[in-house]
């Protein structure tokens, strides 16, 4: 078992100060220092890392390049506000973005310092673009924590509790979810089904011709890890073009590396966003965002209208150059891909001796693994959830849960085969050690998780 008195007492003296609003509870990890897949605590325990940062952290922590990216160019200039002039990362980094995002038409890139204001930013320039105010977002969305942003986001009550009211005119529908599909029910039909359920708010109080956006995520990534089959996000992408509707895909959390392909979007065929939101690992979690669109819709917005003092800092966009650079040379989408594949065999031959992983979602290096009850019922099972993430930490494995019950598995993309094992080996002997009732949870008032 860790020793981890030091960062027990760092944590008493944090409780002082630091706000509750900005933290999920889950166990007492002080971090002192990274490198690749690996994280150090205060009190000299070493951990693998299968959370990166809420997946901001594709390329690895400190990796050299990127390192020598942020001190060289902070050496030359740490910051001057590109709101009235220039300076050469943010102008080699809006190109690149441009470049490298999906589909053909020529795109246009704004800056911000989050992916929630990134969001906030999707929102501005779909309502300027198209001259319509109501916007459609999805229960289960996290999109950040900017009133526009957690206005659009649906997936937790805390997120609109006493800080309402929220932004008017979004309109949120349900989130396809193919493992709590209805009995006999075929991938068509879900998607036929959840389909219906979208165009309802068309047919009863949502004008068409007055929705700016439709705002996805590809696959969600806080509602647990959930992708919507492939005929319901044309039929989507389809409505949204035959009404003069935006479509807006939310890539903070699954762009980048992070499913196997360099955007999420990507895992369905031929289509080309309108708008995109790119945060997290773009800058290798330095604070850098992006909204990645097409030229005449970020074309409609006049200044200051979205524009920040600090966005598109110089030593971010150096690191997101950086960045970039080495999600290309080391080929981590594909490493992505193939060590997904490799995971998600692994966990489904789990799924065999362990009777809590009800559905195993994994798409690149990027998991969700139910817990429930029971496999006909699906009950969710957040206290083996809760033990099984506890046993990890005390094995030196960091993982999280979402939406209570499922594992959160999105490592650092530089993960080695070793170190992938590992993990592995420690999860697996945590279910073992949950079934034979060998973990005690903390006795805490504190809520753990989401
Ligand atoms: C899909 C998605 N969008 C937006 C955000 C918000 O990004 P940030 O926390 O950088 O504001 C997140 C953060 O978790 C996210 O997962």
């Amino acid at each position: 078992m860790a020793d981890l008195e030091k960062a027990r007492k760092l944590i008493a003296k944090e409780k002082k100060y630091f706000a509750r609003s900005a933290r999920i509870n889950y166990y007492d990890l002080v971090i002192d220092h990274a490198h690749g897949a690996t994280l150090v605590d205060v009190d000299g325990n070493h951990y693998l890392d299968l959370l990166a940062s809420a997946s901001a952290i594709n390329v690895g922590h400190t990796d050299e390049r990127v390192v020598k990216a942020i001190t060289t160019q902070a050496q030359k200039l740490i910051h001057y506000t590109p709101a009235y002039f220039h300076h050469v990362p943010e102008i080699e980094l809006a190109q690149k973005l441009a470049e490298i995002a999906p589909g053909k038409s020529p795109k246009m890139v704004t800056f911000g310092n989050s992916g929630s204001d990134a969001n906030d930013a999707i929102i501005k320039f779909a309502r300027a673009y198209t001259g319509r105010q109501y916007l459609v977002s999805y229960m289960g969305a996290y999109h950040g924590s900017t009133y526009g942003s957690e206005t659009l986001s649906g997936v937790s009550l805390n997120m609109t509790r006493q800080i309402g009211p929220m932004l008017p005119g979004v309109v949120h529908v349900p989130y396809p979810d193919l493992y709590r599909r209805l009995p006999g029910e075929s991938e068509h039909e879900v998607a036929l089904r959840f389909f219906a359920e979208f165009k309802r708010p068309f047919e009863s109080f949502l004008p068409a011709d007055e929705t700016a956006c439709v705002l996805i995520e590809p696959i969600q990534g806080d509602g647990g890890i959930v992708k919507a089959p492939e005929e319901y996000m044309q039929l989507v992408y389809n409505f949204c073009h035959e009404n003069g509707i935006l479509f807006a895909v939310d890539e903070v959390n699954q762009g980048l590396g992070r499913t196997g392909k360099m955007w999420s979007i990507q895992q369905f065929k031929d289509i080309e966003p309108d708008l995109i939101s790119v945060g997290k690992s773009l800058a290798a979690g330095l604070p850098l965002s992006a909204v990645i669109g097409k030229k005449e819709i970020i074309d409609a917005l006049g200044t200051p209208a979205h524009c920040f003092t600090t966005s598109g800092n110089p030593v971010c966009a150096a690191a997101s150059l950086a960045t970039l650079n080495v999600i290309e040379a080391d080929h981590l989408v594909e490493k992505s891909a193939s060590d997904g594949e490799y995971v998600k065999k692994r966990f489904l031959e789990m799924q065999q001796r362990h009777p809590a992983i009800g559905d195993v979602r994994m798409w690149g290096l990027n998991g969700g693994i139910e817990l429930v009850k029971d496999q006909k019922t699906k009950e969710p099972d957040n206290e083996t959830a809760t033990k099984v993430i506890y046993y990890a930490f005390a094995h030196g494995v960091v993982l999280i849960t979402l939406a209570g019950n499922i594992l959160r598995f999105q490592p650092p993309l530089v993960i080695t085969r070793a170190q992938l094992d590992q993990a592995l080996a420690v999860l697996d002997d945590a279910f073992s050690a949950v079934e034979q009732n060998q973990v005690e949870l903390p006795q805490t008032n504190e809520k753990i998780g989401w």
